[in-house]
């Protein structure tokens, strides 16, 4: 009976095989050659060893076992779609970025989006940031805004980037949380650092439960410089505005979906493109120069702060689209690498010690994360325009670099000459002057860590205000350890004396006295 049931099994697959080799590709190894078998290792009669020359079995093995890369060290779970960016206003007087020197310029774009702290697993509806990364493949080269639906940041100074993140993920000892802020560690990190309350407030606020990546805002977080072709430079802050609206769920819901359906919002992303019913975003800039920036009390290189749109409009000057879903999720959203350096002539960046950190960041961490100097060659990274240099070499080279010169300068010409900088069209920084003492500072400009927090929860409706609350009773409720809590009370005491004491009354804790502020919070911030 036995060796009927194997002839048969055998037998079905010959079938399936054949069909497949006359109606579609027939199936090779990875060198090619087409294979008579797929179902059955090498081996030596009926019941023998396997063969070790069965180079089918140990080559489609070998791929196997390599197929996990890490995954990303933040933002590990994430979801993309490719679209275009079309320019709605011509700005040549602020940049001379090339896909701005034209109203109607369409612009290729892929666009992931993400959680922050969980892993690739986790569930979409964590309550977190979100990150929204956009590629742009200009003429000119990849510009990417690297950014989150979060105007503003933890904290000031790329230095303390490891330790967030080392609090915010699962904790060394024990493990968990896979996808949550609800824990002591962060919780005790947070306390001891009044300048992510600001960006702590919004967290806690609807804004880190979306209700789709569609209906979320994106910010560029950091100011940076538009340089136009005189080389006048201005400051810019960028934002995505989603022509959908904006939407929440509420805590509740977020709870059930994860349990549900984890997978909520790549779904409704997917579902939504593939129904034709495309999400739009506005990109549009907020502007300004050093006077302006001046005016204010905190520094516009102080990622924990934002410029009010009050104060300061946005002006829109081109739509982003979403019009295709990716054909595989490997090749496209998990090989995409992102970095915040990779700007076009006419972009620049500021001094924010936050966006100087990352520009090493990202590309150090996709070396690793992908595995080769190699990757911008990967379709997805590819730029669309032409790429020349003497970049050489390296794991996984794709592309023929032919000529005979590889150094510059070179004497030889034509085809064996290879490239050459382009003295009046080519990138150039921005000429602003800089001088000082080389030293580990915090300036006094960024030491205001209140008025903003409080003024971002003052500009919430009483039920959203509620939410907060509700959200920081939730949070801190989880914390074991009582003095995190205390101290976490004692700062919320600097944002607003009546979500302090909700908050202390939802622990059933008595209100600690307020924490010493570098810079009294201001009362007079209009709720914006
Ligand atoms: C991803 C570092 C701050 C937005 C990442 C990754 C690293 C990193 C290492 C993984 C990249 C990869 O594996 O491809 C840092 C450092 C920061 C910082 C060192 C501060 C010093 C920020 C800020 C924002 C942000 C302020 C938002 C404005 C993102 C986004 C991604 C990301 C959106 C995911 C990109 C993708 O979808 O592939 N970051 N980050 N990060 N970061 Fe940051």
């Amino acid at each position: 009976t036995q060796r009927t049931k194997a002839t048969d099994r055998r037998g079905n697959a010959d079938e399936l095989h054949q069909g497949a080799a006359r109606g579609g590709p027939v199936m090779t190894t990875a060198q090619g050659a087409p294979l008579a078998d797929d179902q059955n290792s090498l081996r030596i009669g009926d019941r023998g060893p396997t063969a070790l020359e069965d180079f089918v079995l140990r080559e489609k093995i070998f791929h196997f076992d390599h197929e996990r890369i890490p995954e990303r060290v933040v933002h590990a779970r994430g979801y993309g779609a490719h679209g275009y960016l079309e320019t709605l206003e011509a700005i040549p007087e602020l940049t001379r970025a090339a896909i701005f020197q034209r109203r109607g310029i369409r612009t290729e774009a892929f666009v992931r989006f993400s959680t922050v702290a969980g892993n690739l697993g986790s569930p979409d509806l964590a309550r977190d940031v979100r990150g929204f990364a956009v590629k742009l493949y200009t003429p000119e080269g990849n510009w990417d805004i690297v950014g989150n639906n979060i105007p503003v940041f933890f904290i000031q100074d790329a230095m303390k980037f490891p330790d967030l993140v080392h609090s915010v993920k699962e904790e060394q000892d024990r493990g968990w949380p896979q996808a949550a802020s609800a824990h002591d560690t962060f919780w005790d990190f947070i306390s001891l650092m009044p300048e992510a309350t600001h960006m702590v407030l919004w967290t806690m606020s609807d804004r880190a439960i979306p209700r789709s990546l569609r209906f979320m805002e994106g910010f560029g977080v950091h100011t940076f410089r538009f340089v136009n072709a005189s080389g006048e430079a201005t400051f810019v802050k960028f934002h995505w505005k989603p022509r959908q609206g904006m939407q929440s769920v509420v805590w509740d819901e977020a709870v059930k979906i994860n349990g549900a359906d984890p997978d909520f919002h790549r779904r409704d992303l997917w579902n939504a493109i593939q129904a034709g019913d495309f999400p739009q975003w506005d990109l549009a800039v907020q502007v300004f120069d050093d006077e302006f920036a001046d005016s204010f009390d905190f520094d516009v290189l102080d990622p924990t702060k934002l410029i009010p749109e009050e104060v300061l409009p946005v002006r829109v000057i081109a739509r982003l689209t979403l019009d295709r879903v990716v054909e595989n999720v490997f090749s496209e959203t998990e090989q995409a690498a992102f970095c915040t350096q990779n700007i076009v002539p006419g972009v620049d960046f500021s001094n924010d010690p936050l966006l100087q950190g990352r520009n090493f960041s990202y590309l150090d961490t996709q070396l690793k994360r992908l595995g080769s100097t190699n990757f911008t060659q990967l379709p997805v990274n590819a730029p669309r325009c032409p790429v020349a240099h003497f970049q050489r070499d390296g794991h996984m080279q794709m592309s023929l670099q032919s000529g005979r010169a590889n150094y510059e300068p070179n004497s030889f010409t034509g085809d064996q000459r290879g490239p050459r900088p382009d003295l009046d069209g080519g990138f150039r920084s921005a000429q602003v002057p800089e001088n000082g003492d080389k030293r580990r500072i915090r300036a006094e400009s960024f030491a205001d860590h209140y008025s903003q927090a409080r003024q971002f929860f003052r500009s919430q409706t009483p039920v959203e205000q509620e939410h907060i609350t509700d959200a920081f009773v939730f949070e801190l409720g989880k914390c074991e350890i009582p003095a995190i809590r205390t101290r976490m009370l004692a700062n919320l005491r600097n944002v607003d004396e009546s979500l302090a004491s909700a908050v202390a009354d939802g622990l059933g804790m008595p209100l600690p006295s307020a924490s010493p502020a570098a810079v009294a919070p201001r009362e007079d911030l209009p709720a914006s």
